[in-house]
This record gives structure tokens, sequence and C-alpha cells, in this order.
């Protein structure tokens, strides 16, 4: 019988998942039961899951995910109020239905703005007053940052049509529906990169300094056996934390490929990669559990090789980025994360 990974850092943060709903059944559930005690929907309550159309909202595989981590009690975290992308179109459309970020008059254009702000008010309000109770951890805006983009703001819908409006809008909603007890972050790919972190260091400075209610900053830490850095995920971290905000790691995995790598190793998987994989999973909770003042909880996307993004995700190919195998047998990333301490 193996040790329990979130029993073993008990002493340091909480361990958390990624799940589907239909996780909460059969062998995965008792995997999650036996090594997480906080988790987080993969998909169902990201803004086009729940709240599909203006006057419609989808709770039941939501609260699929509440109820599971409530009967074993397990903490969540909610992800996410706000995206670019996995978003209902209708936010978008003004009331003739044409496409808000289309529009050139500027009457039109402040009136579209007053609009999709008083949405996302509802949409927040709506969600946070629903599981307030339930959920304390909550990502507010996803991947608002983008260097490459004017501003470094990422031009999505939301920025084409409201500017950076949208991002106070939302955190200020998220605090009045959800009051003082309940954590919200912003959410990020990438923070370890310099470039990055300082943008969003800048933007959350100056948020802060406007007395919007950020507690936090949720790093993702997708991040590769080849890099980046460890120094600069801390630095980054770090960096935040002086700012005297909360850090958390929200969707840690490992790809077993660099991003740009075309091959696929299907089920041959050489070994020393998941020896590179292991001893690097083991200095990356090394560097955590000794800055366990500035990192607050570290929450894995997925838990086991058979169910992860990177299968498809930015080409097809077989993955193996968790600490536990497509048998759901421990890998020797986990014997390295248990060993390490
Ligand atoms: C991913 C899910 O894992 C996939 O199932 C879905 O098809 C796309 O989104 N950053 C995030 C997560 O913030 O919401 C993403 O999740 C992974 C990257």
């Amino acid at each position: 019988d193996i040790p329990s990974l979130a029993e073993t850092y008990a002493e340091f943060f909480p361990i958390g998942a990624a799940i589907e709903p239909f996780q909460t059944e059969g062998l995965k559930a008792e995997l999650l039961k036996k090594h997480v005690n906080w988790l987080v929907a993969e998909n169902v309550m990201k803004p086009d899951a729940i709240h599909p159309a203006e006057d419609q909202y989808n709770w039941t595989n939501a609260d699929r995910i509440v109820a599971f981590a409530k009967e074993n009690g397990m903490e969540l975290r909610f992800h996410t109020l706000v995206w670019h992308t996995q978003v209902g179109a209708w936010f978008f459309k003004d009331p003739e239905g044409n496409l808000m970020t289309d529009e050139t008059d500027p009457a039109k254009r402040e009136a579209n703005k007053k609009l999709l702000l008083e949405r996302l008010d509802r949409h927040v309000r709506t969600i946070v007053d629903r599981y307030k109770d339930d959920i304390a951890s909550w990502d507010v805006v996803n991947e608002v940052i983008e260097p490459a983009d004017p501003d470094g703001m990422r031009a999505s819908d939301w920025y084409k049509i409201a500017g950076a409006d949208y991002i106070a809008t939302a955190f200020r909603a998220a605090r009045e529906a959800g009051g003082p007890d309940i954590k919200l972050y912003i959410n990020d790919y990438g923070t370890d990169d310099p470039k990055k972190r300082d943008r969003l260091y800048e933007l959350v400075k100056g948020l802060l300094d406007e007395g919007v209610p950020i507690d936090g900053v949720g790093h993702q830490t997708h991040i590769d056996v080849y890099g980046p850095s460890i120094e600069n995920i801390m630095a980054s971290m770090q960096k935040f934390a002086e700012l005297g905000l909360d850090n958390i790691v929200t969707e840690l995995d490992m790809s077993i490929y660099s991003w740009n790598d075309r091959r696929d190793y299907g089920a041959d998987i050489p070994e020393d990669i998941l020896t590179k994989q292991a001893d690097r999973y083991g200095e990356l909770f090394r560097a955590f559990r000794e800055n366990k003042e500035i990192v607050s909880g570290v929450v894995f996307w997925g838990i086991a090789d058979d169910h992860s993004w990177l299968d498809g995700f930015p080409v097809k190919r077989t993955n193996a980025p968790l600490l536990f195998d497509r048998q759901y047998q421990a890998k020797p990333a986990f014997w390295s994360v248990i060993d390490s301490l």
C-alpha cells in the first residue's frame, strides 16, 4: 500500500486535482479520495458550461463535483468566472445580434461596453452567490495577460469591448457577492517568464492601488521536462508575495515533450524521460516545501495519465504529464515527490 500524497503533504499545503463529473465514480474516484484533498472542475464551471445563454444556467454538472468534494471532506476551487475561451458568444452580441467587437460608432461602443459589464456583473454575482458557502478559492479571471498584444493585455473580446475595466468589475462583483471570506485569484500561465510576470505584476499592483479586491495569483504551471527553470517559477511567486498576495499552483502538469516537439512516443516512453520527469518533480516539490509560506496549495491538472488535456494539445501525441500512469499505478515521479521529503 502506497502513502497518500495529500496526507504526506498535509503539514505543507493542500494537494488538488482537476476533474470531470464522470470521475466522481469508479476507480478514478478511489484514486482521488486517497491522494488529494482539493478539487477543481476541469471544464464544467467554465462560463460556456455553467452559463450557456443569458437566461440559462447549468448547475447539474458543477453540483456533482461539489457534492463529491463534500462527501469526501475535500476543499474546492472555482475555475473560472471569466475567460476569453470556453465562453458563450451571447456575451459579446448587442441587442440586435451584432458582434460588439465590430462596432465602430463611439456612442454604440459606449452602450455596448455598459451592457457587457452589466452582463458580467450578473454572471459573477449569480455564480458566486450559489457556491460561496461551498467554494473558498476562486479564479475570477484567467489568462488576461499577453505580452505580444497591445498594452500587454490579451486582446480578447472582453478587452476589445470593455478595455481592462472588465477585470475590476469581475473582482468587485465577486467580493460583493461572496463577502470577505472567499479568496479571489487572477490566474495565468507562463508566470515564470519575466516579461509576462512583470506585466502581470504591474496590472495587479495598479488594481490593488485602486482598491480592487484581489487576494492572490494562480500560477497554472503547465511545464515540461525541459523547462522552465524552477528558479524562475519561485522568483515569480516571491515577487507577488512581496505585494502581500497569496500564490497557488493551480494547474500543474509536466509534459514529456518540449512544446514544439513533433514526436509521439506512443506506448514506448523512454525510461530516461520518466526518470528526468521524476527528478524534476522532486526538485519542484522541494522548492514548494521550502517556500511553503508563499505557496499555499498545489493543484494538478488531472491525476493520472489516462486523462490529460496534453494528449491533444498543442498537437495530438501520447503524453504522460502526471504522477500516476494509465493503469493508476504510481510513476517514478510520484515516488520522487514523496521521497524528496
Ligand atoms: C483545458 C481542459 O483541460 C480541456 O479539457 C479543455 O478542452 C480545454 O481547457 N489552461 C486553463 C484550463 O486555464 O482551463 C485549460 O483546461 C488548460 C489550460
